[in-house]
């Protein structure tokens, strides 16, 4: 996280009213930091440093509501409480110990820590944790004569800590669930694309809704149901809790305010902006259902067909492939045969229009036999991935 000057101690931070700047971080998938800067900057938060693996910046309580509510890409916002070195467990517990935590965890509520770790003396993330949970509950007792209890599962309050170099970052973590947990997700197919990675794949294309999008193995429609969202203007926390709203400081009256601000943005998409396909009957029963969760019934259009029958609508627009990419032994000489398909498709069934391919291997994204004009790099989870993009004249 980059050094912001003049920013107040999270202890004062809390405090009802005024409202006060944190020192916030959005966590990202790697490759999609930039755009999660743009979308952090045009929510008129400030102080955007664009890091690895997230985005710092500064905002008071509406910004760090806004930021959970809108951000499409980050998995989840952190609010730092504390920075200090730590190469020992007594340095990591006297550091944890010398918060406040009384003003964010009373003894009757519920608290979980999660950590990380890079490069430090300390190696053990089990051991960190219960060493910081520790000094929270010691903390909590000296000044209440009582101790909250842990719930790693649903807690009240979640706390992370980051060790990088020897050096610990203490923070809440403001989102509670990972924001890829939009609510519309009812269950899993085989190899659903993260929604936020697929929000990161629509903001790469610069799609913005002016033009058609088709997804033609759109499995269980995270590509379809993402770009939904940025056509209709949908904030995708709509339709979920965040854990800042268990916090002590909790102001409802503002989080209403921007639900209701956000609710009045929403637009009807036009029809035939958004298709999707599949050869796999369930995973589209799958998509239909994940859709009318999303709030897009009948809006996102979903077809039963393979890829060889795949035609576009329209004279140019958005084709958004993610095809399967062959993780077991064996797969991966099968799908040769699907990768060249893919490229003969392209390049004779969708002139005019842009083709982007998201896949896990290289390898086998040779045998598109296309060349690609762009090429990005995006992280889903560890299994570096690649977003080619096709311009098909
Ligand atoms: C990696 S998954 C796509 C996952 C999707 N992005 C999601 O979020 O659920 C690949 C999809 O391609 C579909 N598929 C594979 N071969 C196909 C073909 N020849 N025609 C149409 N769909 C195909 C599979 O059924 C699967 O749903």
């Amino acid at each position: 996280m980059s050094e912001i000057t003049n920013i107040p101690q999270m202890n004062e931070m809390l405090a009802p009213q005024p409202d006060i700047l944190m020192e916030c971080f959005a966590a990202v998938p790697r490759g999609a930091e930039e755009i999660a800067a743009a979308e952090l900057e045009s929510l008129g938060v400030q102080s955007v440093h664009v890091g690895r693996g997230g985005v710092a910046f500064v905002a008071g309580r509406a910004g760090l509501y806004r930021a959970n509510l809108w951000l499409r890409t980050a998995s989840r916002v952190l609010v730092q409480l504390t920075v200090f070195p730590c190469a020992t467990p007594a340095e990591l517990y006297a550091g944890v110990h010398a918060i406040d935590w009384v003003k964010y965890v009373t003894p009757d509520m519920t608290l979980a820590v999660d950590c990380s770790l890079r490069d430090s003396t300390l190696t053990h993330s089990g051991f960190v944790a219960l060493k910081t949970k520790d000094a929270i509950v010691d903390r909590i007792r000296e000044a209440c004569g009582n101790r909250p209890n842990v719930d790693t599962a649903a807690p009240d309050v979640r706390v992370n800590v980051h060790l990088r170099k020897n050096v610990c970052t203490v923070s809440l973590d403001s989102s509670g669930d990972p924001l890829d947990r939009r609510g519309y997700r009812l269950e899993r197919n085989e190899a659903p694309l993260r929604e936020t990675l697929a929000a990161a794949v629509v903001a790469l294309t610069g799609w913005d809704g002016a033009t058609p999008l088709a997804d033609p193995m759109c499995g269980s429609g995270t590509v379809p149901i993402e770009a939904a969202l940025v056509a209709g203007r949908v904030a995708p926390g709509l339709q979920r809790s965040f854990g800042f709203q268990r916090w002590l400081d909790y102001d409802d009256r503002l989080w209403q305010q921007l639900l209701a601000e956000a609710g009045g943005r929403i637009q009807k998409l036009p029809t035939g902006l958004i298709t999707g396909y599949d050869f796999d009957s369930r995973a589209l029963k799958l998509a239909s259902r994940n859709a009318a969760k999303a709030g897009f019934e009948g809006q996102i259009h979903f077809f039963h067909a393979a890829l060889e029958t795949f035609q576009p609508e329209g004279e140019a627009g958005v084709v958004i492939i993610n095809p399967p990419y062959g993780k077991r032994l064996g797969e991966e000489e099968d799908l040769k045969e699907l990768y060249c398909q893919i490229g003969d498709i392209m390049k004779k069934r969708c002139r005019g229009w842009t083709g982007y391919v998201l896949t896990g291997n290289l390898e086998l994204a040779k045998y598109i036999g296309l060349k690609a004009s762009r090429r990005f790099v995006l992280f889903n989870g560890a299994i570096e991935c690649r977003l080619l993009k096709y311009e098909l004249y």
